[in-house]
């Protein structure tokens, strides 16, 4: 048996004890038996929750490039590393060899040098799911730099907030992108965020939809003549174990979005590790994951982890509506995917439409199909079960975070034992905890509570860029000496995981995590408002969608409701980008607030999801009467 790969539910429950038993010899066998290290580490493990401060493989040095590419050349130089297939259907895919990967990475890396680029600095990069997203990923990582990638939906003013918190000095973009059937002006959208980001230096603009775009002279360049004259090899550099790696941001519940900090060994070590076990990749199998790499799972499940296993990995272009609803399946069969990884939210989607656009097609290559990003409902899972896997390809309910870097809670397929919703049991080397609203931790089963975890593990997050308190404040102060998720959990009779949402001010819209407050800070910004309140409520397939409840400065009879509705939905884009816009608005006179000035957010959801037979006591409020007002204007 290895390790590494484990194959049934015995192995699972063997594999798994040793890892909280001997969490040390655990990691340091997988690292030293399956990566390759300039220099081994004088440490594997240390740790504090209080400061909090985790290192793993200390003294090691490494690059991860080498052994996401070149180790690979011996053996798998003519394998396809990245299958690109694009927007169109009828673009022809492009497979991307590891021998073409390692020289096109070489190749951009030097671009970056060349441009004064080095070890240690930001580079955002902001491009569309094309290969040089994947590429220019790798070739900072190759050269020490810290990429931060930024999901090209983002508006200009959140891509300028992301530029400015890292001090990026170098942005990567492309001079636009296609989406189903529109296009989408990227390098405008960046030249906007520009005019206020002074560190930029120079910005890499590759070619991909062959619009009219200005150039800024001196400091805007062609992307493609760049890499034409760059020299095709590059010496990866040597970066000390706990070096970032990359910043990826997340929404907080304050407005400012939080720069989470990844770092090298552990982080390479636990995404390989989980993509090996959680997908159970063999050698000829085609891996898709659906996801954005601006997203965690992109970096980890599309790009790091796929590569660190030598595995072909798919990356897609376009939307799964376009040409239509068919287009995933399409794909499946094209390529004879074997794992596929989406979003519940595309699978509500999906399951709405004609069972037509599946059964065109032949699924029968798939072994395994994932979900990640948000709870999947009972509904969901079983068409996904019964139409796409035909009751033959085991379900993984991947529970995890931007800031766990990898897979914490999922089945082993063909091992764990499904249950619709449950993400069951946790990854080697992962000790969760549910915590009782008194910070005492419940042991029975079953049990509900806030989940935490007790036990570093190597792709945890180091800190929050530039704030490091913050990630103290976040992550570490709920609970003493845990790590704290900010999701709620069940956990039955066995021991099963069943994540049920988010604790917090932050709601989870078709996937992506939204906060509260940078919605209700862009809504303000609106001259008629004088102030806002955000919440979720339950959509058929979105998951969540936002509800706002406005106050109005002056209430005139003569206001154009739609339109002022209209005119919030577009600063929201503006300030966050169109996925945070509000499906309901509210305009009331008053929010129900406690005697400190707090608004009770729980009446306010109450309200939104249309249960308002038990609101609770809100004798306490100091205005109870507002509550009467906003429930008669429910919409
Ligand atoms: C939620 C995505 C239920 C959860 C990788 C978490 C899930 C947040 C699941 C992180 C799942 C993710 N079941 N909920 N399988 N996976 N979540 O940072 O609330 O974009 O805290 O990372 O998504 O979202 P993030």
């Amino acid at each position: 048996m290895s390790q590494y790969h484990i194959k049934n539910l015995e192995e699972y429950f063997q594999v798994y004890r040793k890892s909280v038993a001997q969490p040390e010899i655990f990691w340091e066998e997988i690292a030293e038996e399956h990566f390759q290290w300039k220099r081994k580490w004088d440490k594997v493990l240390s740790w504090d929750f209080s400061k909090p401060e985790v290192s793993w493989f200390q003294g090691a040095q490494l690059n991860i490039t080498e052994n996401c590419i070149d180790r690979h050349l011996t053996h798998r130089g003519d394998k396809t590393a990245i299958l690109f297939e694009p927007n169109d259907p009828k673009e022809p895919a492009e497979h991307i060899t590891y021998r073409q990967l390692h020289k096109r990475v070489c190749q951009f890396a030097n671009v970056l040098k060349e441009m004064g680029v080095g070890k240690g600095d930001r580079v955002c990069i902001y491009l569309p799911m094309i290969p040089e997203l994947a590429i220019s990923v790798l070739a900072c990582a190759r050269i020490g730099a810290i990429h931060s990638v930024v999901f090209a939906g983002f508006s200009a003013t959140a891509l300028a907030t992301r530029i400015n918190d890292c001090d990026c000095k170098m942005v990567i973009t492309a001079d636009g992108s296609f989406r189903g059937p529109k296009t989408i002006d990227l390098k405008g959208i960046v030249d906007e965020a520009l005019t206020s980001c002074e560190g930029v230096e120079n910005v890499l603009v590759a070619q991909r939809i062959h619009s009219k775009i200005s150039m800024k002279e001196g400091r805007d360049h062609w992307l493609q003549p760049l890499l034409d004259n760059a020299y095709k090899d590059c010496v990866p550099e040597a970066m000390d174990a706990e070096d970032p790696l990359f910043i990826l941001y997340t929404s907080g519940s304050t407005g400012k979005p939080k720069g989470m900090v990844h770092t090298t060994a552990g982080y390479m070590v636990y995404t390989a590790f989980t993509f090996k076990n959680v997908f159970q990749y063999q050698e000829d199998d085609v891996y898709w994951c659906t996801a954005d790499i601006g997203w965690i799972t992109g970096h980890s499940y599309i790009v790091y982890g796929p590569l660190a296993n030598g595995a072909t990995t798919v990356m897609f272009e376009g939307v799964p509506t376009y040409p239509d609803w068919g287009r995933f399946w399409e794909i499946v069969q094209k390529h004879k995917i074997n794992q596929f990884y989406t979003a519940p939210t595309a699978i509500r989607a999906l399951a709405k439409e004609n069972l037509s656009y599946v059964e065109k097609y032949d699924l029968s290559s798939l072994k395994v199909l994932g979900t990640v990003g948000e709870p999947i409902n009972e509904e969901a899972w079983h068409w996904y079960n019964d139409n796409i896997g035909k009751k033959n390809s085991p379900i993984v309910d991947t529970w995890w975070q931007t800031e766990t870097g990898g897979i914490l809670i999922s089945p082993i397929p063909y091992a764990t034992p499904t249950i619709p919703t449950f993400a069951t049991l946790p990854m080697p080397g992962i000790q969760p905890c549910l915590m009782d609203e008194n910070g005492k931790e419940i042991s029975q089963n079953p049990a509900s509570g806030r989940l935490c975890i007790k036990f570093p593990w190597p792709s945890m997050a180091r800190t929050i860029w530039g704030d490091h308190g913050r990630y103290r404040d976040t992550y570490f102060s709920a609970f003493k000496n845990k790590y704290f998720t900010g999701d709620g959990s069940l956990r039955d009779q066995t021991g099963y995981y069943r994540i049920t949402g988010r604790v917090d001010d932050v709601i989870i819209v078709s996937g992506h995590n939204l906060g509260t407050a940078p919605i209700e800070d862009a809504i303000n910004e609106h001259p008629a408002v004088a102030e806002s309140a955000i919440v979720g409520f339950p959509h058929d397939i979105k998951g969540n969608a936002l509800y706002g409840y406005v106050i109005l400065k002056e209430v005139g009879e003569t206001r154009d409701n739609d339109n002022l509705r209209k005119e919030i939905n577009q600063l929201i884009t503006e300030r966050i980008g169109p996925i945070a816009k509000l499906d309901k608005i509210q305009f009331t006179p008053g929010l129900p607030k406690t005697r400190s000035g707090k608004i009770m957010r729980r009446i306010l959801r109450k309200i939104a999801h249309q249960d308002t037979d038990n609101l609770g006591d809100t004798s306490t409020l100091l205005n109870p009467e507002v509550v009467e007002a906003i429930m008669k204007e429910a919409l």
